[in-house]
Protein backbone atom coordinates (compact mmCIF):
# COMPACT_ATOMS: atom_id res chain seq x y z
CA UNK A 1 0.00 0.00 0.00
CA UNK A 2 1.01 3.71 -0.57
CA UNK A 3 0.90 5.62 2.76
CA UNK A 4 1.41 9.14 4.00
CA UNK A 5 2.10 9.59 7.93
CA UNK A 6 2.01 13.41 8.69
CA UNK A 7 4.56 14.39 11.47
CA UNK A 8 7.79 12.83 12.52
CA UNK A 9 7.55 12.75 16.17
CA UNK A 10 7.51 9.42 18.08
CA UNK A 11 4.25 7.88 16.80
CA UNK A 12 4.46 9.24 13.34
CA UNK A 13 7.96 8.40 12.89
CA UNK A 14 7.80 4.97 14.36
CA UNK A 15 4.41 4.21 12.62
CA UNK A 16 6.23 4.95 9.01
CA UNK A 17 9.41 3.56 9.54
CA UNK A 18 7.30 0.04 10.59
CA UNK A 19 5.07 0.28 7.76
CA UNK A 20 7.73 0.33 5.47
CA UNK A 21 9.38 -2.72 7.34
CA UNK A 22 6.03 -4.10 6.19
CA UNK A 23 7.11 -4.18 2.99
CA UNK A 24 4.75 -0.75 2.22
CA UNK A 25 5.50 2.22 0.18
CA UNK A 26 5.66 5.33 2.64
CA UNK A 27 6.54 8.85 2.81
CA UNK A 28 7.02 10.65 6.27
CA UNK A 29 5.89 14.23 6.10
CA UNK A 30 7.24 16.97 8.39
CA UNK A 31 7.33 20.78 8.26
CA UNK A 32 10.12 21.13 9.91
CA UNK A 33 13.24 21.05 7.44
CA UNK A 34 16.26 20.82 9.57
CA UNK A 35 14.09 17.19 10.56
CA UNK A 36 13.30 16.44 7.36
CA UNK A 37 17.19 16.83 6.17
CA UNK A 38 18.46 14.85 9.42
CA UNK A 39 16.04 11.65 8.38
CA UNK A 40 16.83 12.04 4.13
CA UNK A 41 20.83 11.59 6.04
CA UNK A 42 20.40 8.70 7.60
CA UNK A 43 20.12 10.43 11.02
CA UNK A 44 17.23 10.08 13.88
CA UNK A 45 16.09 13.15 15.76
CA UNK A 46 14.48 11.02 18.43
CA UNK A 47 17.08 8.62 20.95
CA UNK A 48 14.75 5.24 20.06
CA UNK A 49 17.06 2.04 19.95
CA UNK A 50 16.76 -0.20 16.75
CA UNK A 51 14.93 3.39 14.70
CA UNK A 52 17.72 4.37 12.84
CA UNK A 53 19.09 1.15 11.43
CA UNK A 54 15.53 0.59 9.89
CA UNK A 55 14.97 3.57 8.26
CA UNK A 56 18.39 3.51 6.74
CA UNK A 57 17.65 -0.11 5.36
CA UNK A 58 13.78 0.78 4.26
CA UNK A 59 15.51 4.07 3.08
CA UNK A 60 18.08 1.96 0.92
CA UNK A 61 15.31 -0.20 -0.02
CA UNK A 62 13.34 2.25 -1.78
CA UNK A 63 10.39 1.95 0.59
CA UNK A 64 10.25 4.80 2.81
CA UNK A 65 11.11 8.60 2.12
CA UNK A 66 11.05 11.87 3.89
CA UNK A 67 9.67 15.07 2.66
CA UNK A 68 8.63 18.80 3.51
CA UNK A 69 6.05 18.55 0.81
CA UNK A 70 2.42 17.07 2.09
CA UNK A 71 0.82 17.59 -1.13
CA UNK A 72 3.22 15.82 -3.20
CA UNK A 73 3.13 13.12 -0.62
CA UNK A 74 -0.80 13.07 -0.37
CA UNK A 75 -1.52 12.45 -4.00
CA UNK A 76 0.58 9.46 -4.19
CA UNK A 77 -1.26 7.66 -1.03
CA UNK A 78 -4.31 6.12 -0.50
CA UNK A 79 -3.76 5.75 3.59
CA UNK A 80 -3.46 8.94 4.81
CA UNK A 81 -1.95 8.79 8.30
CA UNK A 82 -2.15 12.03 11.09
CA UNK A 83 0.27 11.81 13.70
CA UNK A 84 1.45 15.15 14.52
CA UNK A 85 1.32 16.50 18.17
CA UNK A 86 -1.50 17.64 20.47
CA UNK A 87 -0.10 19.09 23.35
CA UNK A 88 -1.79 20.54 26.42
CA UNK A 89 -3.58 23.70 26.35
CA UNK A 90 -3.07 25.57 29.37
CA UNK A 91 -6.30 24.34 31.15
CA UNK A 92 -5.28 20.63 29.95
CA UNK A 93 -7.51 20.56 26.86
CA UNK A 94 -5.48 19.01 24.15
CA UNK A 95 -4.42 21.25 21.74
CA UNK A 96 -6.19 20.78 18.19
CA UNK A 97 -4.28 23.42 16.15
CA UNK A 98 -1.61 21.00 14.48
CA UNK A 99 -4.76 18.03 13.93
CA UNK A 100 -6.59 20.96 12.15
CA UNK A 101 -3.75 22.28 10.11
CA UNK A 102 -2.84 18.64 9.01
CA UNK A 103 -6.54 18.30 8.05
CA UNK A 104 -6.68 21.47 5.87
CA UNK A 105 -3.69 20.69 4.18
CA UNK A 106 -4.43 17.28 3.22
CA UNK A 107 -8.06 18.28 1.69
CA UNK A 108 -5.92 21.27 -0.09
CA UNK A 109 -4.14 17.71 -1.85
CA UNK A 110 -7.01 15.22 -2.11
CA UNK A 111 -7.01 13.97 -5.92
CA UNK A 112 -9.07 11.21 -5.40
CA UNK A 113 -10.54 8.32 -2.90
CA UNK A 114 -7.95 8.26 0.47
CA UNK A 115 -8.66 6.55 3.66
CA UNK A 116 -7.49 9.67 6.70
CA UNK A 117 -6.48 8.11 9.58
CA UNK A 118 -5.99 9.65 12.88
CA UNK A 119 -3.02 7.89 15.13
CA UNK A 120 -2.56 11.23 17.37
CA UNK A 121 -4.39 10.82 20.92
CA UNK A 122 -7.16 13.45 19.94
CA UNK A 123 -10.36 13.93 22.45
CA UNK A 124 -13.28 12.19 21.54
CA UNK A 125 -15.20 14.06 18.64
CA UNK A 126 -11.78 14.80 16.95
CA UNK A 127 -12.25 12.33 13.71
CA UNK A 128 -15.40 13.95 12.77
CA UNK A 129 -13.91 17.35 13.17
CA UNK A 130 -11.62 16.63 10.68
CA UNK A 131 -13.54 14.90 8.56
CA UNK A 132 -15.41 18.06 8.73
CA UNK A 133 -12.82 20.01 7.65
CA UNK A 134 -11.72 18.18 5.23
CA UNK A 135 -15.70 18.16 3.58
CA UNK A 136 -15.97 21.72 3.52
CA UNK A 137 -12.61 21.51 1.39
CA UNK A 138 -13.08 18.95 -1.18
CA UNK A 139 -15.45 16.99 -3.21
CA UNK A 140 -13.74 14.34 -3.26
CA UNK A 141 -14.71 11.14 -1.25
CA UNK A 142 -12.64 9.86 1.72
CA UNK A 143 -12.93 7.90 4.80
CA UNK A 144 -12.20 8.42 8.11
CA UNK A 145 -10.21 5.89 10.99
CA UNK A 146 -9.46 5.99 14.29
CA UNK A 147 -6.26 4.62 15.00
CA UNK A 148 -4.87 4.90 18.25
CA UNK A 149 -0.91 3.87 19.19
CA UNK A 150 0.01 2.40 22.01
CA UNK A 151 3.58 2.21 21.91
CA UNK A 152 6.21 3.11 24.79
CA UNK A 153 9.36 4.97 24.05
CA UNK A 154 12.46 3.22 24.76
CA UNK A 155 10.76 0.02 23.15
CA UNK A 156 8.62 1.89 20.15
CA UNK A 157 10.03 -0.72 17.73
CA UNK A 158 9.07 -3.60 19.77
CA UNK A 159 5.65 -2.28 20.42
CA UNK A 160 4.83 -1.62 16.87
CA UNK A 161 6.02 -4.76 15.66
CA UNK A 162 4.21 -6.33 18.12
CA UNK A 163 1.43 -4.96 19.73
CA UNK A 164 -1.08 -6.22 22.45
CA UNK A 165 -3.29 -5.28 19.84
CA UNK A 166 -4.30 -3.16 17.50
CA UNK A 167 -7.91 -0.54 17.40
CA UNK A 168 -9.05 0.20 14.11
CA UNK A 169 -12.52 2.80 15.00
CA UNK A 170 -13.97 2.74 11.36
CA UNK A 171 -17.10 4.42 9.65
CA UNK A 172 -16.86 2.04 6.65
CA UNK A 173 -16.09 -1.38 6.82
CA UNK A 174 -14.54 -1.55 3.51
CA UNK A 175 -12.11 0.89 5.07
CA UNK A 176 -12.01 -1.54 8.33
CA UNK A 177 -11.35 -3.94 6.29
CA UNK A 178 -7.97 -2.50 4.32
CA UNK A 179 -6.80 -1.69 7.75
CA UNK A 180 -6.93 -4.50 9.29
CA UNK A 181 -5.29 -6.23 6.36
CA UNK A 182 -2.36 -3.42 6.83
CA UNK A 183 -2.18 -4.53 10.13
CA UNK A 184 -2.69 -8.59 10.20
CA UNK A 185 0.90 -9.43 9.94
CA UNK A 186 1.75 -7.77 13.39
CA UNK A 187 -0.97 -9.35 15.47
CA UNK A 188 -4.34 -11.11 15.53
CA UNK A 189 -6.03 -9.22 18.43
CA UNK A 190 -7.40 -6.63 15.96
CA UNK A 191 -10.26 -4.84 17.66
CA UNK A 192 -12.78 -3.01 14.86
CA UNK A 193 -14.81 -0.43 16.29
CA UNK A 194 -16.82 2.71 16.20
CA UNK A 195 -14.81 5.90 15.59
CA UNK A 196 -15.74 7.43 18.94
CA UNK A 197 -15.10 4.29 20.92
CA UNK A 198 -11.36 4.05 19.71
CA UNK A 199 -11.17 7.63 20.50
CA UNK A 200 -12.04 7.20 24.40
CA UNK A 201 -10.26 3.70 24.44
CA UNK A 202 -6.59 5.15 23.93
CA UNK A 203 -7.90 7.79 26.82
CA UNK A 204 -9.06 4.93 29.03
CA UNK A 205 -6.21 2.79 28.22
CA UNK A 206 -3.13 5.80 29.06
CA UNK A 207 -5.92 6.95 32.83
CA UNK A 208 -5.94 3.23 33.70
CA UNK A 209 -2.00 2.78 33.20
CA UNK A 210 -1.66 5.74 35.09
CA UNK A 211 -4.57 4.84 38.06
CA UNK A 212 -2.25 1.65 38.72
CA UNK A 213 1.17 3.78 39.28
CA UNK A 214 -0.81 6.36 41.75
CA UNK A 215 -2.61 3.35 43.51
CA UNK A 216 0.75 1.25 43.91
CA UNK A 217 2.50 4.49 44.66
CA UNK A 218 -0.07 5.23 47.71
CA UNK A 219 0.26 1.49 49.22
CA UNK A 220 4.01 2.61 49.38
CA UNK A 221 3.31 5.31 50.87
CA UNK A 222 1.61 3.53 53.69
CA UNK A 223 3.80 0.11 53.65
CA UNK A 224 6.82 2.83 54.78
CA UNK A 225 4.52 3.78 57.88
CA UNK A 226 2.96 0.08 58.50
CA UNK A 227 6.76 -1.05 57.81
CA UNK A 228 5.68 -3.46 55.03
CA UNK A 229 7.66 -3.82 51.37
CA UNK A 230 5.59 -2.31 48.68
CA UNK A 231 7.53 -4.54 46.09
CA UNK A 232 6.68 -7.71 47.74
CA UNK A 233 3.24 -6.67 47.81
CA UNK A 234 3.29 -5.79 44.33
CA UNK A 235 4.26 -9.00 43.33
CA UNK A 236 2.10 -11.21 45.17
CA UNK A 237 -1.10 -8.99 44.21
CA UNK A 238 0.44 -8.83 40.35
CA UNK A 239 -0.32 -13.21 40.22
CA UNK A 240 -3.65 -12.40 40.51
CA UNK A 241 -4.50 -12.52 36.49
CA UNK A 242 -7.04 -10.19 37.12
CA UNK A 243 -4.64 -7.40 38.23
CA UNK A 244 -1.84 -8.31 37.13
CA UNK A 245 2.73 -7.29 37.66
CA UNK A 246 2.77 -4.78 35.09
CA UNK A 247 3.08 -0.90 35.92
CA UNK A 248 2.85 -2.17 39.81
CA UNK A 249 6.18 -0.20 40.17
CA UNK A 250 6.64 2.10 42.85
CA UNK A 251 8.75 5.46 42.49
CA UNK A 252 8.46 8.69 41.81
CA UNK A 253 5.36 9.07 39.71
CA UNK A 254 4.74 8.98 36.10
CA UNK A 255 6.26 11.57 33.77
CA UNK A 256 6.57 11.37 29.64
CA UNK A 257 4.68 13.14 26.86
CA UNK A 258 1.30 11.37 27.42
CA UNK A 259 0.06 9.87 30.67
CA UNK A 260 0.22 13.82 32.37
CA UNK A 261 -1.56 14.94 28.92
CA UNK A 262 -3.92 12.27 28.94
CA UNK A 263 -4.88 12.21 32.39
CA UNK A 264 -5.56 15.68 31.95
CA UNK A 265 -7.07 15.63 28.72
CA UNK A 266 -9.73 13.29 29.70
CA UNK A 267 -10.47 14.74 33.02
CA UNK A 268 -10.98 17.89 30.34
CA UNK A 269 -13.31 15.73 28.10
CA UNK A 270 -15.58 14.67 30.92
CA UNK A 271 -15.64 17.95 32.39
CA UNK A 272 -17.31 18.99 28.85
CA UNK A 273 -20.38 16.33 29.10
CA UNK A 274 -20.49 17.46 33.06
CA UNK A 275 -19.20 14.58 34.86
CA UNK A 276 -16.62 15.02 37.08
CA UNK A 277 -13.90 12.15 37.15
CA UNK A 278 -13.34 12.13 40.49
CA UNK A 279 -11.00 9.30 40.24
CA UNK A 280 -8.71 10.31 37.62
CA UNK A 281 -8.18 13.90 39.21
CA UNK A 282 -6.99 11.87 42.96
CA UNK A 283 -4.43 9.71 40.03
CA UNK A 284 -3.40 13.08 39.06
CA UNK A 285 -2.91 15.13 42.67
CA UNK A 286 -1.26 11.37 44.03
CA UNK A 287 0.97 11.68 40.84
CA UNK A 288 2.12 15.19 41.49
CA UNK A 289 2.86 14.78 45.41
CA UNK A 290 4.28 11.67 44.95
CA UNK A 291 7.51 13.41 42.92
CA UNK A 292 8.04 15.07 46.00
CA UNK A 293 8.51 12.02 48.39
CA UNK A 294 12.55 12.20 47.28
CA UNK A 295 12.70 16.03 48.76
CA UNK A 296 10.91 14.58 51.52
CA UNK A 297 13.14 11.78 52.15
CA UNK A 298 15.68 14.53 52.09
CA UNK A 299 14.61 16.62 54.78
CA UNK A 300 14.28 14.76 57.15
CA UNK A 301 17.81 13.57 57.00
CA UNK A 302 19.18 17.09 57.16
CA UNK A 303 16.06 18.30 59.85
CA UNK A 304 14.48 20.48 57.16
CA UNK A 305 17.66 22.30 56.21
CA UNK A 306 18.70 21.77 51.80
CA UNK A 307 20.67 25.57 52.16
CA UNK A 308 24.40 24.32 51.11
CA UNK A 309 23.74 20.79 50.78
CA UNK A 310 25.34 19.17 47.32
CA UNK A 311 22.55 16.65 46.29
CA UNK A 312 24.02 14.77 43.24
CA UNK A 313 21.34 14.01 41.08
CA UNK A 314 21.42 10.40 38.73
CA UNK A 315 19.14 10.47 35.76
CA UNK A 316 16.85 12.94 34.21
CA UNK A 317 14.82 11.39 31.89
CA UNK A 318 11.52 10.91 32.65
CA UNK A 319 12.26 6.77 32.29
CA UNK A 320 15.06 4.60 31.26
CA UNK A 321 16.31 4.54 27.35
CA UNK A 322 15.10 7.69 26.51
CA UNK A 323 15.95 11.26 26.26
CA UNK A 324 12.76 12.60 26.21
CA UNK A 325 12.49 14.63 29.56
CA UNK A 326 9.01 16.01 29.30
CA UNK A 327 7.10 16.09 32.51
CA UNK A 328 9.81 14.48 34.00
CA UNK A 329 10.06 14.30 37.77
CA UNK A 330 13.26 15.10 37.89
CA UNK A 331 12.24 19.26 36.40
CA UNK A 332 10.35 19.52 39.88
CA UNK A 333 13.00 17.76 42.54
CA UNK A 334 15.41 19.67 40.77
CA UNK A 335 13.59 23.27 40.94
CA UNK A 336 12.38 22.71 44.66
CA UNK A 337 16.60 22.11 45.70
CA UNK A 338 17.78 25.03 43.92
CA UNK A 339 15.13 26.87 45.49
CA UNK A 340 16.19 25.69 49.14
CA UNK A 341 19.56 26.58 48.61
CA UNK A 342 20.94 23.04 47.55
CA UNK A 343 23.83 22.81 44.77
CA UNK A 344 22.88 20.30 42.76
CA UNK A 345 24.80 18.14 40.35
CA UNK A 346 23.24 16.30 37.63
CA UNK A 347 24.13 13.33 35.24
CA UNK A 348 22.25 11.35 33.02
CA UNK A 349 23.54 9.00 30.33
CA UNK A 350 21.36 10.50 27.20
CA UNK A 351 19.06 13.21 28.70
CA UNK A 352 20.79 16.19 29.56
CA UNK A 353 20.96 17.97 26.30
CA UNK A 354 17.01 18.36 26.63
CA UNK A 355 17.00 18.75 30.02
CA UNK A 356 19.02 21.86 29.97
CA UNK A 357 17.34 23.08 26.64
CA UNK A 358 14.04 23.12 28.89
CA UNK A 359 15.30 23.80 31.92
CA UNK A 360 18.46 26.05 31.16
CA UNK A 361 21.77 25.93 33.47
CA UNK A 362 19.49 27.71 36.83
CA UNK A 363 22.70 26.62 39.24
CA UNK A 364 22.58 23.19 38.57
CA UNK A 365 25.87 21.58 37.57
CA UNK A 366 26.20 19.15 34.84
CA UNK A 367 28.73 16.17 34.99
CA UNK A 368 30.63 14.07 32.54
CA UNK A 369 29.84 10.99 34.49
CA UNK A 370 27.97 9.25 37.24
CA UNK A 371 30.91 9.10 39.39
CA UNK A 372 31.71 12.90 38.55
CA UNK A 373 27.81 14.00 40.23
CA UNK A 374 28.49 11.82 43.00
CA UNK A 375 31.84 12.67 43.87
CA UNK A 376 31.89 15.27 47.14
CA UNK A 377 27.77 14.70 47.40
CA UNK A 378 26.07 14.71 50.88
CA UNK A 379 23.55 12.57 49.58
CA UNK A 380 22.72 11.22 45.90
CA UNK A 381 19.07 10.69 44.62
CA UNK A 382 18.59 8.09 41.60
CA UNK A 383 15.74 9.21 39.51
CA UNK A 384 15.95 7.48 36.48
CA UNK A 385 16.88 3.86 36.74
CA UNK A 386 19.15 3.67 34.15
CA UNK A 387 21.26 0.16 33.39
CA UNK A 388 24.26 1.62 34.12
CA UNK A 389 23.09 3.77 37.50
CA UNK A 390 21.51 0.22 38.66
CA UNK A 391 24.93 -1.77 38.28
CA UNK A 392 27.11 1.09 39.60
CA UNK A 393 29.88 -0.25 41.88
CA UNK A 394 28.34 0.21 45.19
CA UNK A 395 31.47 0.26 47.26
CA UNK A 396 33.09 3.12 45.11
CA UNK A 397 29.74 4.68 45.21
CA UNK A 398 29.99 5.26 48.83
CA UNK A 399 33.90 6.00 49.09
CA UNK A 400 33.31 9.42 46.75
CA UNK A 401 30.13 10.39 47.95
CA UNK A 402 30.88 12.86 51.75
CA UNK A 403 28.18 11.02 53.47
CA UNK A 404 26.96 7.70 52.23
CA UNK A 405 22.93 8.27 51.73
CA UNK A 406 21.01 7.25 49.15
CA UNK A 407 17.59 8.01 47.93
CA UNK A 408 16.47 5.54 45.72
CA UNK A 409 13.36 7.20 43.78
CA UNK A 410 12.69 3.94 41.61
CA UNK A 411 13.12 1.17 44.13
CA UNK A 412 16.12 0.02 41.41
CA UNK A 413 18.69 -1.72 44.27
CA UNK A 414 17.95 -4.49 45.86
CA UNK A 415 18.80 -5.39 49.39
CA UNK A 416 21.54 -7.53 48.25
CA UNK A 417 23.37 -4.93 46.29
CA UNK A 418 23.67 -2.80 48.81
CA UNK A 419 24.76 -5.95 51.42
CA UNK A 420 28.39 -5.38 52.08
CA UNK A 421 28.05 -1.38 52.29
CA UNK A 422 27.33 1.07 54.87
CA UNK A 423 24.81 3.16 53.23
CA UNK A 424 21.59 5.03 54.60
CA UNK A 425 19.55 3.90 52.12
CA UNK A 426 15.98 5.17 51.17
CA UNK A 427 13.26 3.81 48.62
CA UNK A 428 9.75 3.84 48.39
CA UNK A 429 7.35 2.15 50.20
CA UNK A 430 10.50 -0.46 51.50
CA UNK A 431 11.46 -0.81 55.07
CA UNK A 432 15.53 -0.02 53.65
C1 LIG B 1 2.69 5.41 27.57
C2 LIG B 1 1.90 4.08 27.43
O1 LIG B 1 2.55 3.05 28.20
C3 LIG B 1 1.83 3.64 25.97
O2 LIG B 1 1.02 2.47 25.86
C4 LIG B 1 1.18 4.78 25.15
O3 LIG B 1 1.14 4.46 23.77
C5 LIG B 1 2.00 6.04 25.33
O4 LIG B 1 2.05 6.38 26.73
C6 LIG B 1 1.32 7.13 24.54
O5 LIG B 1 0.17 7.48 24.87
O6 LIG B 1 1.86 7.55 23.50
P1 LIG B 1 5.29 6.09 27.64
O7 LIG B 1 4.82 7.44 28.07
O8 LIG B 1 6.31 5.99 26.56
O9 LIG B 1 4.03 5.17 27.17
O10 LIG B 1 5.95 5.41 28.91
P2 LIG B 1 5.60 4.29 29.97
O11 LIG B 1 6.54 3.19 29.84
O12 LIG B 1 4.17 3.96 29.97
O13 LIG B 1 5.95 5.06 31.34
C7 LIG B 1 5.26 6.26 31.72
C8 LIG B 1 5.74 6.70 33.08
O14 LIG B 1 5.24 5.84 34.09
C9 LIG B 1 7.26 6.74 33.27
O15 LIG B 1 7.59 7.93 33.96
C10 LIG B 1 7.54 5.53 34.12
O16 LIG B 1 8.70 5.70 34.92
C11 LIG B 1 6.28 5.46 34.98
N1 LIG B 1 5.98 4.12 35.51
C12 LIG B 1 5.66 3.11 34.66
C13 LIG B 1 6.00 3.90 36.88
O17 LIG B 1 6.28 4.81 37.68
N2 LIG B 1 5.69 2.65 37.35
C14 LIG B 1 5.37 1.63 36.52
O18 LIG B 1 5.09 0.52 37.04
C15 LIG B 1 5.36 1.86 35.15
Amino acid sequence: MNITVIGTGYVGLVSGICYAELGHRVVCVDKDRAKVETLQNGGIPIYEPGLQELSVKNSAAGRLRYTVDLREAVEQSEIVIIAVGTPSLPNGEANLSYIDQAAIEIAQAMNGHKIIAVKSTVPVGTNERVGNLIRSRTTERFDSISLPEFLREGSAVQDTMHPDRIVIGADSESAAELLVQLHRPLTEHIVVTDIRSAEMLKYASNAFLATKISFINEIANICEKVGADVTLVAEGMGYDKRIGHAFLKAGIGYGGSCFPKDTRALIQIAGHVDYEFKLLRAVVEVNQDQRMSVIRKLESIFDGELQGKTIAVWGLAFKPNTDDVRESPALEIIQYLIRSGAHVKAYDPIAMRNFRSIYGDNGVMWCDDALEAATGADALCLLTEWDEFVHADLKLLQSILRKPILIDGRNAFKEADLAETSFVYYSIGRPR
